[in-house]
């Protein structure tokens, strides 16, 4: 099976740079959002991004045109239709992915693959709202797209072994590592790295210390790239709670219960880096203040 055009839904974060990888790998790409602002702060996102890279001669001028010119952007999932793979990247929430599978389902040839890129969400479950569970895979992109190198690929119960090949082999076109994973709850980035940072949350709430005394332990202790409240701030911690409540619930274990820090802190609409405020302070930009 052939991949060429690859649909995109979402323009968010996760769904631009999703949108961004594909048209630097050659692939003709269209990103769907549904309204024109958030496909323009996509676009401008990956512009940056693309921006960056070629400053860093990591891609050629030649390649970040190319990159540029294979990417479209629409309103409607009609221009979806000829797609031979369409990624979602919408909200986390349920019943909005299902209604936009049920639509795509009916919408793109009988043969092309859906694939999501829920960080949490079972895969089987989200493949049981189309006709074509055989045909339904996740691919889970990690955050920053263009510069994590892994694509957790998630088989569903009845994903064939033409689908997970195809996507093993798109993700590698892309430049990433595919690491194949069977259908459980958090598959195992989140099963493992979540309760880490709710933990970390866990021990603000209990006064062990400070965020920024947390993040240095890890940073400095455990080579950590980024300390496990400033990466929480950069997932989202509304993304981070309801992961935890898909631990929680779908493995039915108190282990993974979500801080009750966590759960007030997303309460009060401190989201982290996007909302503005979570652990840390934030820019419009994005850049931690102080
Ligand atoms: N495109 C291009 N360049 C980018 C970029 C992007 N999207 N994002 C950042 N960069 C650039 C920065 O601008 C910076 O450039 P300069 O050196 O010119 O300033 C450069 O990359 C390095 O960035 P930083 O200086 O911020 O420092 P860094 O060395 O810490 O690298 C990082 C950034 C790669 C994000 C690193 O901090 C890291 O690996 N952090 C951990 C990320 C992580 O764990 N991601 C997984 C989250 S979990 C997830 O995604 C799954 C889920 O379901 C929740």
């Amino acid at each position: 099976m052939e991949i060429r055009k690859i649909g995109v839904v979402g323009a968010g974060q996760m769904g631009s740079g999703i949108a961004q990888v594909a048209a630097q790998a050659g692939y003709e790409v269209v990103l769907r959002d549904v309204e024109q602002r958030f496909l323009e702060r996509g676009l401008a996102g990956i512009q940056r991004s693309l921006g960056k890279l070629l400053e860093k001669g990591r891609l050629t001028q030649k390649q970040h045109d190319a990159a540029l010119a294979n990417l479209k952007t629409t309103l409607t999932l009609e221009a979806l239709e000829d797609c031979d793979l369409v990624v979602e990247a919408i909200v986390e929430n349920e019943a909005t992915k299902a209604e936009l599978f049920r639509e795509l389902d009916t919408l793109v040839q009988p043969g092309a693959i859906l694939a999501s890129n829920t960080s949490s969400i079972p895969i089987t479950r989200l493949a049981a709202y189309t006709r074509r569970p055989e045909r339904f895979i996740g691919m889970h992109f990690m955050n920053p797209v263009p510069l994590m190198e892994l694509v957790e690929v998630i088989r569903g119960f009845l994903t064939s072994d033409e689908t997970t090949q195809a996507v093993l082999e798109t993700a590698r076109r892309m430049g990433k590592t595919p690491v194949e994973v069977n259908d459980f709850p958090g598959f195992v980035s989140n099963r493992v790295l979540l309760p880490m940072l709710n933990e970390a949350i866990q021990c603000v709430m209990e006064g062990v210390a400070t965020p920024e005394a947390i993040d240095q332990v890890m940073k400095l202790g455990m080579n950590h790239p980024m300390g496990p409240l400033t990466l929480a701030d950069f997932i989202g911690l509304d993304t981070c709670l309801s992961i935890m409540e898909v631990l929680h619930q779908g493995l039915g274990d108190d282990k993974y219960r979500p801080s009750p820090l966590l759960r007030k802190m997303v309460q009060a609409g401190l989201y982290g880096r996007k909302s503005g405020r979570g652990f840390y302070r934030y820019d419009e930009k994005g850049n931690k203040i102080g």
